[in-house]
């Protein structure tokens, strides 16, 4: 497997986060890295997001920090160029795909349907995020896309939270999974690291309590 979605497997739980203020990147990747989820996945809605993962890369360069919300192949150089190690996308785009394929990028476009899954695999994926997960019927409805593809493996994100992410995980076809619950904006705001740091660990603990 290649080495960056063998880490997702081993973290987990990918923070997803939208940081405005690189200045808090360090502190935010210090608080992840004490509670035991040493991931990021930098959103690209806010201005700052490239700036935030070349800040993060540069004082945790053992974290695994990727860009997500990726919408172009403009957005994937941007994302290359401050060192992201991996592209995350809401959505199944053909043209992001190919690109990060060729760019030698690991790539996790968002699947919601069959057709998606089919489409990813199609171009030599195994592994996809499944967004917005429990709106769409959570680990009921990912176990009925999944049977026909039992090459594929998931990373169910949207809605997920410490309330329902040990269904998920309790599903061998679950490689992780993603969620902003741990990295809230008012967390972030108001600057409450310990706070970020002590939901990490509760969810990481929940994690290795399933998985072992
Ligand atoms: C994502 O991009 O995967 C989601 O925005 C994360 O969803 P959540 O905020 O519901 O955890």
């Amino acid at each position: 497997m290649n080495t960056v979605i063998q880490r997702f497997k081993e973290i987990g739980i990918i923070p997803v986060i939208a940081l405005e203020h690189k200045e808090d990147a360090s502190l935010l990747a210090d608080a992840l890295c004490k509670g035991g989820l040493p991931a990021a996945e930098i959103t690209f809605r806010t201005r700052e997001a490239a700036a935030c993962i070349k800040e993060m890369r540069t004082s945790h360069p053992d974290m695994l920090v990727g860009a997500g919300t990726i919408l172009s192949t403009a957005q994937v150089d941007e994302a290359i160029s401050a060192g992201a190690q991996f592209i995350v996308s809401p959505g199944f785009d053909e043209e992001v795909v190919k690109y990060c394929i060729q760019k030698d990028i690991p790539v996790v476009p968002g699947t919601a349907t069959a057709t998606d899954v089919q489409a990813a695999y199609k171009l030599g994926l195994n592994f996809v995020k499944v967004f917005p997960a429990e709106i769409l019927g959570g680990i009921k409805m990912i176990k009925a896309i999944a049977a026909p593809y039992n090459m594929m493996t998931f990373m169910p994100s949207g809605g997920v939270s410490e309330k329902n992410m040990d269904a998920y995980l309790k599903e061998d076809i679950i490689l992780c999974v993603g969620g902003s619950w741990m990295v809230k904006k008012d967390l972030i705001d108001n600057k409450e690291f310990d706070t970020i740091e002590a939901l990490s660990r509760e969810a990481r603990s929940r994690f290795e309590k399933i998985r072992g």
